[in-house]
């Protein structure tokens, strides 16, 4: 003979287990009562000690402790439900963990400790004070130093439309000057790019302003390079004009002279050679005397005693068309320098990628500069 074990419960197995699930059921909301009531007592639970939270730890997580006494319940929990009630106890034992870990830390940090067993006498924690990036550091003294001739600051956006990085300033499609400047391009047609220097922050200022004009404008700009010691994917430049009545090219040599005193000190000197930009004309690049061998030449200056700062010009007729501007009576000066180079200048920081590498060992060198 043999017993054919059926899956489908007989009526007498039904109503047994629908009695165990009851009293399961009864059993189980008082144990989530008092499960309510451990984690009432564990959130009131203060550590002045490490005895009192060495006490916590063996009343709730302790071997013989409340956590595993709750988990024991398990066996006792019909089937059906061992899934929900599992989860129930799991977020049980979590919270007592996690209660441990915040009270242990509350010890470890101190936060507990009473006034009365602090000793007033021993000295502070250090609070370590960041820096200002050397970057930021010259871009402000350049700014300032501009600002005391009058100069207002102006700045545009880094994503910028063709016209305004090239075409306005005389650089048209295909023209042959577009090839000192590639960037990246976010859209073609229409074109957005990213811009490759602040003259297109000049651009929307002359757009919307007439003569007089006097402005600086710093900012990132990119350019696709392969990134090396003496070239990067992106830097920093201040470029400036300035356009009213009478401007001359006398008065972009003072002011650019000015400003290389201001910076480099009183014994500076400076020289123009002629140069080409599509937006200038007359163009020039401005040298200075060697910051480190003041002229008798040395491995900075490629023993030529100069070094190259800036480019700067007459703005182009052309431009101040492009802008309304009637360029029979109003006459510009543009000039634009790499903070960068500057910065190298000042703080003889001869590889550009130390600029963005955020090292702590190079940033900390400026503490204290403002
Ligand atoms: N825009 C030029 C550059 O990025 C710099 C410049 C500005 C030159 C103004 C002349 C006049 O190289």
């Amino acid at each position: 003979m043999f017993i054919q074990h059926s899956k489908v419960p007989s009526p007498l197995q039904k109503v047994l287990i629908e009695i165990s699930i009851n009293l399961y059921l009864r059993n189980m909301e008082q144990l989530l009562q008092k499960i309510e009531a451990y984690k009432n007592e564990m959130t009131a639970f203060k550590v002045p000690t490490a005895e009192v939270l060495e006490d916590f730890r063996i009343k709730y997580l302790g071997t013989k402790g409340i956590v595993k006494a709750v988990m024991g319940e398990m066996k006792n929990v019909p089937n059906e439900k061992k899934k929900e009630f599992g989860q129930i106890l799991n977020a049980f034992k979590i919270f007592a963990e996690e209660r441990f870990e915040a009270l242990k830390a509350t010890l470890v940090s101190g936060d507990n400790q009473t006034t009365a067993n602090i000793d007033w006498s021993l000295p502070g924690d250090p609070i370590p004070v960041g820096t200002r990036h050397p970057l930021s550091i010259v871009r402000n003294q350049i700014v300032s130093i501009f600002k005391r001739l009058g100069f207002a600051v102006a700045e545009g956006p880094e994503i910028e439309d063709d016209w305004h990085n090239f075409t306005a300033l005389n650089l048209p499609e295909n023209h042959p000057a577009r090839d000192m400047q590639d960037t990246f391009y976010l859209n073609q047609n229409p074109d957005y790019l990213l811009r490759t220097h602040t003259s297109s922050v000049q651009a929307r200022v002359m757009e919307k302003q007439k003569p007089p004009i006097r402005i600086i404008c710093p900012g990132r700009v990119y350019r696709n390079e392969t990134i090396s010691a003496r070239a990067h994917c992106f830097f920093h430049q201040v470029e400036g004009l300035y356009v009213d009545n009478n401007v001359s090219f006398a008065d972009l040599k003072q002011t650019l002279y000015f400003f290389v005193q201001e910076m480099f000190g009183k014994e500076a000197k400076v020289r123009f050679r002629p140069s080409y930009f599509p937006f200038t004309e007359p163009s020039a690049e401005m040298d200075i005397s060697c910051t480190v061998c003041g002229g008798k030449g040395c491995s900075l200056c490629k023993h030529t005693g100069w070094v190259e700062i800036l480019g700067c010009g007459m703005v182009h007729p052309k431009m101040l068309e492009n802008f309304e501007i009637d360029p029979d009576k109003y006459t510009g000066f543009a000039f634009g320098m790499g903070i960068e180079r500057i910065c190298q200048l000042k703080y003889r920081i001869n590889d550009l990628r130390l600029y963005s590498q955020n090292d702590v060992r190079f940033l900390q060198q400026f503490t204290g500069a403002v």
